[in-house]
């Protein structure tokens, strides 16, 4: 028996190939939407279906809570402009188009403008605008459009080898006999302290699920395609493969530290996962959450109302004294012994082709990164 879905039940709303020409009202969709029309539909966001309405909306916004009291953090909403919003009648059904294509169809319920002054004070704790995730929120319509959704059409995904709905994980955990996965959510490369904090958890569960997000991210993150490429050599040349399932998640980043931390972890007990690892300033961004918030937020709520244990890690660092990776927890020595580069270093040193110690990454990672920002600068030059 798997670990139920959050709310007991993984939704399905894919009806694929339904004709919608009949239709007389569109609703043009950003890349965002699209993700979690998708995520949505295939049970992904379990137990929605569909896009919030004012009254759920406001709830998981002031509460972390949808109406029937069910923990949910991060708002799923449908922006769309005033200009749109004054063409849509409750009660219709409109087709979801995305740069021309119909994906679905959503069942419109209210057509409602959201305070997003609340919105980003309460779900990023900052209304500033240098936010990736405010600037975003700010970016999209003003009114928004809640329904229940139906997919019609898949999207093509870029990485089909690695790309599985939540039934399908759920199978493929069962069929290797996994009773207890830990979930890792990344937008990074995976460096040593990564893999540190993964093999630590895999030394007590039966298997480690790799889920990196590949829906959209701030521009300055390394690509998607970049990424995959690093898991791939990593995983092939330093994890047992029979213990680690690498699928990708196709939601877009939120940059909501501690609430997306919830909504991260919610979301991976929907594909299945029993654990999942939150470590250092999770989905966090600049200096806006304190460095254990995202841990510190799971104390809110019993722990049957998350349904997936959090694994918790101290910020993790190759020590030259302990000649290994290390945490404070496990190491007594001083911090000049310590190997900790940011992200912005690293990204630094990459783009200069100067290669990050082995101490802090593995050279095959390395490697398939300093190439890939290459190839990425030389087409940009094209
Ligand atoms: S995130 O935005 O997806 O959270 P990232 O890919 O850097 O960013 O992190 C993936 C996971 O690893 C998160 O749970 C994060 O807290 C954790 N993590 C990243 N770096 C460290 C570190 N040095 N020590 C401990 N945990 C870390």
């Amino acid at each position: 028996m798997s670990l139920a879905p959050h709310g007991g039940k993984l939704i399905d709303r894919q009806e694929i190939g339904k004709n919608l020409d009949d239709l007389k009202t569109d609703i043009v969709i950003d890349a965002m939407a699209l993700s979690d029309l998708e995520l949505l539909a295939i049970g992904g966001y379990s137990p929605l279906t569909g896009f919030m309405s004012e009254k759920e909306y406001k709830s998981v916004v002031e509460k972390m809570r949808l109406t029937d009291g069910t923990v949910w953090s991060i708002p799923i909403t449908l922006p769309v402009s005033a200009e749109q919003a004054d063409q849509l009648t409750p009660g219709e059904t409109a087709r979801l188009i995305f740069e021309g294509t119909v994906y679905g169809s959503i069942e419109v319920g209210e057509v409602y403008t959201p305070d997003k002054e609340k919105e980003a004070e309460h779900v990023y704790r900052t209304s500033d605008h240098s936010h990736p995730g405010v600037s975003k929120l700010f970016s999209r319509g003003d009114v928004y459009v809640s329904g229940e959704i139906t997919l019609t059409k898949r999207t093509v995904p870029s990485f089909p080898e690695h790309y599985f709905d939540p039934s399908e994980t759920r199978a493929a955990f069962a069929d290797k006999g996994w009773k207890t996965i830990v979930g890792f959510q990344t937008r990074n490369p995976v460096h040593r302290a990564h893999e540190y904090i993964q093999k630590t958890a895999l030394e007590t569960v039966d298997g480690l699920f790799l889920n990196p997000l590949v829906g959209e991210t701030k521009s300055d993150d390394i690509s998607a395609a970049i990424r995959m490429k690093s898991y791939r050599v990593l995983l092939d040349e330093y994890y047992p493969k029979q213990r680690v399932f690498l699928g990708v998640f196709p939601a877009a980043m939120r940059y909501a530290g501690p609430r997306e931390a919830i909504f991260h972890a919610l979301v991976r007990k929907n594909y299945g996962c029993t654990h999942f690892i939150v470590g250092r300033d999770h989905a966090g961004v600049g200096d806006y959450y304190g460095t254990y918030d995202a841990q510190y937020i799971f104390d809110e709520f019993q722990p049957e109302e998350i349904g997936i244990t959090p694994l918790r890690f101290e910020h993790s660092f190759y020590c030259s004294k302990c000649e290994g990776m290390a945490t404070t927890k496990s190491c007594p020595h001083a911090a000049e012994y310590r190997v900790i580069l940011s992200g912005t270093k690293v990204r630094e040193m990459l783009r200069k082709g100067e290669v990050p110690p082995s101490t802090f990454s593995r050279p095959e990672v390395i490697k398939v990164l300093i190439e890939g920002m290459r190839e990425r600068e030389t087409e940009e030059a094209k």
